[in-house]
C-alpha cells in the first residue's frame, strides 16, 4: 500500500491537485538499478521524464549521468550538479543557441541526428575554436512493439541517421576538423515491456558497430538509449522493474570491443512509480449510462491518458477497502472530452471531497503539464 493513514491525513490538509513523490521508493529504485548494472555500464538519467530539482538531486547523488534533449535541460542538469562530462545532449532539433551553450559547458557528447546537424555543429564549434564530441544517433529500424507515438527507431520516424547515409556520415566526420567522433547512440522507443525488442536492437547494434570499426571510426561508447517499460496496472506489486533481466539482455548479446563503454538513458523506469497525482472529487454527476466523478485535476496536470489513451491506476484513497463499489468515469475539469483519466473504473461509492491518487505518474506527468484554461501549476509534495 503506497499511502499510510498518516500520509492520507496530511493530504487532507493540503490544497489539491498536487504531485506526491515517495522519495524512499525513488532511492530504493536507484539502489536496485546500481546493484543490477554491471560495473562497466553507465546510466544517464533521461531528464525529460521528470526534471523536478529534488528528484534530480537524488538521482545525481546516486551517481547517474544526465541525458538531456533541450538547452534548458542541459542547464538544469548542470545547475543541479551533474558534471559536464556526465551530460549528453540529444534531440532532433537543437538550436544554435542550445548548441553554443552546451559547447561552453563542455558536455560529454552531442548525440547528432542528421548530416545537416553535423555540419552546423562543426561550424559552431569552429567559431568557438572548440572540438565537439559527437555520437551518432542511429535509426536501427527495430520495432519497439509499443504505442506508435512513442516508437522512435523505425525508418519512418524522424529520429536518427539511417543506414543508407553511413558512408556520407563517415566522410563528413573524417573531413570535419571540429568534430570528434566518440560513439553510437540508439533509442527505439519508450514503455517497452517485450524484451525481445532490446534483443533485436543488440543484433543490429553489433552489425552497425562492426561497420564503423571497419570504416576506421572507433565508437568509444555505445549508448543503447532508454525505454524500459513499467507496470501501470500493478504499481504496488511491481514498484521496481527487473533491472537485472534488462541488463542481462545486453550482457548476453552485445559483441563489443573490450575498450568500448556501454551507456543507457533510462527515464520512466526510474521515476514513474514514485509519483502520484493527488486530486479531490469535486462533483459526482449522474450521466445517461454512467456516473462521472469530476476531479480537480485534469489533462493539464497529467496528459498521458488524453494523449496516448494511457492507463493509470485510479484509487479513491479516502475509502480504500470499502466493499460497496460502483463504476465511474473519472474525468477532469478541462473543456475537452478527452479530459478523462479512466472509463468505467470500479471504485468505492464516492463523495465530494474524497481524495484520489492517479498512480505511476512520476514519469512524463509533471513535466508534461501545461496551463491550458489558465490552470495553475500543481505543486510537488515529497514523502511525508
Ligand atoms: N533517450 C531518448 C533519446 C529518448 O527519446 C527517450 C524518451 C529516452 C531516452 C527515455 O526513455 P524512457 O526510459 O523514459 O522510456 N511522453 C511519453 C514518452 C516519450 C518518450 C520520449 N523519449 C509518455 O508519456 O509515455
Amino acid at each position: 500500500m503506497m499511502f499510510g493513514t498518516d500520509t492520507i491525513k496530511k493530504f487532507e490538509t493540503l490544497e489539491t491537485p498536487f504531485y506526491y513523490y515517495n522519495l524512499d521508493l525513488l532511492k530504493k529504485t536507484l539502489v536496485a538499478l546500481k546493484q543490477a548494472a554491471p560495473p562497466e555500464y553507465h546510466v544517464h538519467y533521461a531528464l525529460k521524464a521528470n526534471a523536478n530539482p529534488e528528484i534530480l538531486r537524488i538521482i545525481r547523488e546516486a551517481g547517474l549521468g544526465a541525458d538531456c534533449v533541450s538547452g534548458n535541460e542541459v542547464k538544469r542538469a548542470y545547475e543541479t550538479g551533474f558534471k559536464a562530462g556526465d551530460i549528453v545532449f540529444a534531440g532532433v532539433g537543437k538550436s544554435d543557441k542550445e548548441i553554443n551553450e552546451a559547447l561552453d559547458i563542455g558536455i560529454f557528447s552531442f548525440n547528432s541526428e542528421s548530416t545537416h546537424e553535423l555540419e552546423i555543429l562543426n561550424d559552431l564549434a569552429k567559431k568557438k575554436n572548440k572540438i565537439a564530441p559527437v555520437a551518432l544517433r542511429i535509426n536501427p529500424n527495430v520495432d519497439a512493439y509499443t504505442h506508435k507515438y512513442i516508437t522512435t527507431g523505425l525508418e519512418e520516424n524522424k529520429f536518427g541517421i539511417n543506414q543508407h547515409e553511413f558512408e556520407h556520415v563517415a566522410q563528413l566526420l573524417q573531413g570535419s576538423a571540429n568534430l570528434k567522433f566518440s560513439g553510437l547512440h540508439f533509442h527505439i522507443g519508450s514503455q517497452i515491456q517485450d524484451l525481445s525488442a532490446f534483443k533485436n536492437l543488440c543484433l543490429k547494434v553489433n552489425e552497425i558497430n562492426q561497420w564503423f570499426i571497419k570504416r576506421g571510426l572507433f565508437p568509444e561508447h555505445i549508448n543503447l538509449g532508454g525505454g524500459l517499460g513499467i507496470d501501470y496496472r500493478e504499481p504496488d506489486k511491481n514498484n521496481i522493474v527487473d533491472f537485472a533481466q534488462y541488463f542481462k539482455v545486453f550482457k548476453d548479446l552485445l559483441e563489443l570491443h573490450p575498450q568500448q563503454k556501454v551507456h543507457f538513458e533510462l527515464g520512466r523506469c526510474i521515476v514513474a512509480q514514485c509519483g502520484s497525482l493527488i486530486s479531490r472529487a469535486l462533483y459526482i454527476k449522474k450521466g445517461i449510462n454512467t456516473h462521472f466523478v469530476i476531479l480537480d485535476a485534469g489533462m493539464t496536470e497529467l496528459i498521458r491518458p488524453a494523449l496516448y489513451q494511457a492507463y493509470h491506476k485510479i484509487e479513491n484513497i479516502s475509502r480504500s477497502g470499502q466493499a460497496n463499489t460502483f463504476k465511474y468515469d473519472v474525468v477532469g475539469p478541462i473543456c475537452e472530452s478527452s479530459d478523462c483519466f479512466g472509463k468505467s473504473v470500479e471504485l468505492p461509492e464516492t463523495r465530494r471531497g474524497d481524495l484520489f491518487a492517479i498512480r505511476s505518474a512520476g514519469a512524463y506527468g509533471e513535466v508534461m503539464s501545461n496551463h491550458y484554461n489558465l490552470r495553475e501549476s500543481a505543486k510537488a509534495v515529497y514523502s511525508i
